[in-house]
């Protein structure tokens, strides 16, 4: 078994300001395949110690396969182009402008997919949750400490889109309208709502989604603001909460056929 390759099987990462997880996915199914492991987020979020936990859990995560040959994705929150991350939410500021890929492929000793977490999370609900079978334009978003998006076209990722930085009142929208924001306000959820309705038909009036995912912890709150929203597209919460980022990033680094254009155009399509 020992270095050879498990095709169904990969490992998800997803590193947040406060925690990071990791489990062994089928990417088949979307499921995960034992337990999910999860470390605090080291205090300061310094590429070094972050490393470190990536570094440890996968190490976990590849013992309970015997070391076989597992591929590895790992999603960030945080632009990343061409594996260096151009920005960084709730790590530290020595992120932007890293080699990230690099830096994790140094300390893993193999290669990774590397991924902005947003961008995971919207390609798992495409793939196993809340859009499986829906074609068309799907736009993901999720209300945390800020608000990360995902836009997805017939199953291909556009990537970073951040349209959590989007002006909202003059302000950034994630400023306005993460769930962090509703807290720090001590907002109803009315009131949070009204500011969501705002942003939402601003994204509506961009993108003319076919689908709207709402991702989050909050999202299992879902019944409490979405009908609270008008818009011609359904909008919808997210089915794999948690686990879609570790999904995400899991199915992102086994590369996947396009049943309709030949076996060149590899990708994350669903
Ligand atoms: C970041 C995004 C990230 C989102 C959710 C935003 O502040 O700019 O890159 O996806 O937070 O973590």
């Amino acid at each position: 078994m020992k270095g050879d390759p498990v095709t169904t099987l990969a490992i998800g990462i997803d590193i947040g300001g406060t925690g990071i997880k990791g489990a062994l996915v089928d990417v088949d199914s979307g499921e995960l395949q034992g337990a999910r492991l999860k470390k605090p987020t080291p205090r300061g979020g310094r590429p070094t110690d972050i490393v470190e936990v990536v570094v440890q859990l996968v190490t976990e995560l590849l013992a309970e396969v015997d070391g076989a040959d597992v591929p590895v994705g790992v999603c960030f929150p945080a632009v990343v182009l061409h594996g260096r991350t151009m920005s960084a939410a709730n790590v530290s500021n020595e992120w932007i402008g890293l080699e990230a890929e690099a830096l994790f492929e140094k300390a893993l000793g193999r290669n990774i997919h590397f991924v902005n977490d947003a961008d995971a999370a919207g390609v798992a609900e495409v793939r196993y949750g809340a859009a499986q079978d829906t074609r068309g334009l799907i736009l993901l978003t999720t209300l945390g400490t800020g608000i990360g998006s995902a836009l997805i076209l017939d199953g291909d990722l556009v990537p970073n889109t951040e349209l959590g930085h989007l002006l909202l009142d003059g302000r950034d929208a994630e400023k306005r309208a993460s769930f962090a924001a509703k807290e720090r306000g001590r907002l109803s959820w009315k009131r949070w709502a009204g500011r969501l309705q705002k942003y939402y038909a601003h994204l509506e009036m961009l993108f003319s989604p076919d689908l709207f995912i709402v991702g989050g912890g909050v999202s299992k709150h879902h019944e409490q603001f979405l009908p609270l929203l008008t818009l011609r597209a359904p909008i919808v919460p997210a089915a794999l909460r948690n686990n879609a980022g570790i999904l995400g990033a899991a199915a992102l680094a086994v590369p996947r056929v396009r049943p309709d254009a030949g076996s060149a155009a590899t990708d994350q399509w669903s």
